[in-house]
């Protein structure tokens, strides 16, 4: 018999709502039309995509117009960390990150030094965390962008954003965030952060893949990626999808409500009762105690292997390392830059648990480990 199917592996990607998908149906089956069109088959889908742009500007407290779609996180990060350098590396050469960002940002620094810029990557502590210290001595005459992630995807550390954003500033110099994994869990608030620019992925919130969104602030010029016609004020070419902005706009609508996460967070914090009273001292947690997002359970099965794990962990939908880039073993790049030993980090595995979790999932996942192990 199969073992029920249990899915804790929302960082990785989360089912559409509900809500979402109806909201999207109309622009799938009826409204065709071109946003851009000046008739009658452009007007349902136009309003659609700006009423859309405002519940995106509604969850991160910016203006409309400070909002840019994109296809994903990962080009809302291409398009911060190019689109900067593109239009000020005259006026400087060097990039500020951290050694625990997503593929979706050190890939692009890493292309950016082919091109002859400068990437700092500051280290982090063993919880995960940024000293916003590192970053004040990291800075120089020549930095042109800060590019610290929100929360981490594969061990949930929240960083300082707001202590980091205020350096940036007293320096002028631009500061981007990753908050692929923060819209919808913890608060989003563009200013109560204090950044320039911003990152946010739809299929993380209960959107479909294929769409996110980038948060620019007014006055802040970038080359844009993508050459053509003038679409989304001219930093992003290319006829706009009402159908998929409907659904970025309905998550982040409802993703304004954070309620829904203190069941998540006790939820999580009672698996992490469970498995600590299960196993005592063969666990141990990955991140950060308390600045950590409210969903995430990065937990080491000291001595052992995670993937391993896992693969026996029948009908168990989980990640090791980062779902994007999994199928590999060894020690998660996140991991390594905070120092977890090698027998502990190996033995990691990341479960994130959302709005569908039960109690009931949770304690069976915890059985199941105590069975296999
Ligand atoms: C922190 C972070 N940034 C960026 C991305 C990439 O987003 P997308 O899959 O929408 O391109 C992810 C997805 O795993 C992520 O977790």
């Amino acid at each position: 018999m199969t073992a029920q199917r249990i899915y804790l592996d929302y960082n990785a990607s989360t089912p559409v709502d509900p809500a979402v998908s109806a909201a999207m149906m109309p622009f799938l089956a009826d409204h065709f039309g071109n946003p851009s069109s000046g008739h009658w088959a452009a007007a349902p889908a136009k309003a659609a995509l700006e009423r859309a742009r405002g519940q995106i500007a509604a969850v991160l407290g910016c203006e409309d117009d400070e909002v840019v779609f994109t296809s994903g996180g990962s080009e809302a990060n291409n398009l911060a960390l190019k689109g900067v350098f593109f239009v000020r590396r005259s006026g400087g050469d060097h990039i500020i990150t951290t050694r625990i960002e997503h593929p979706a940002i050190i890939e692009p620094c890493r292309f950016l030094e082919r091109l002859g810029a400068r990437i700092t990557y500051l280290p982090v502590d063993g919880f995960g965390r940024v000293d916003p210290d590192d970053l004040r001595r990291a800075i120089t005459p020549h930095t042109i962008l800060v590019s610290i992630m929100h929360a981490n995807n594969e061990v949930g550390t929240i960083q300082p954003i707001e202590e980091c954003a205020r350096i940036a500033r007293e320096h002028d110099i631009l500061f981007h965030t990753d908050a692929a994994q923060s819209v919808g869990k913890i608060a989003t608030d563009v200013n109560g952060l204090g950044v320039d620019l911003l990152s946010i992925a739809g299929h993380k919130l209960y959107a479909p893949k294929g769409v996110g969104a980038l948060f620019v602030r007014r006055g802040v010029q970038l080359e844009p990626l993508i050459h053509g016609a003038g679409h989304e004020s001219g930093r992003r070419a290319g006829t706009e999808s009402a159908l998929l902005a409907v659904g970025l706009g309905k998550a982040c609508e409802l993703a304004r409500d954070l309620s829904p996460m203190d069941r998540v967070r006790a939820l999580r914090d009672r698996f992490w009762r469970e498995l600590q009273s299960r196993f005592g001292n063969r666990i141990a947690l990955n991140g950060h105690p308390t600045h950590c997002l409210p969903n995430t359970l990065n937990v080491s099965f000291i001595g052992r292997v995670g993937a391993e794990i896992l693969e026996r962990l029948d009908g168990v939908a989980a990640s090791t390392g980062s779902a994007c880039h999994s199928g590999r073993i060894e020690l998660s790049p996140v991991l390594a830059a905070m120092s977890v030993a090698p027998e502990v980090g190996m033995g990691a595995i990341r479960f994130s648990l959302g709005r569908g979790t039960t109690r009931e999932e949770i304690h069976a996942v915890a059985e199941r480990l105590s069975a296999i192990l």
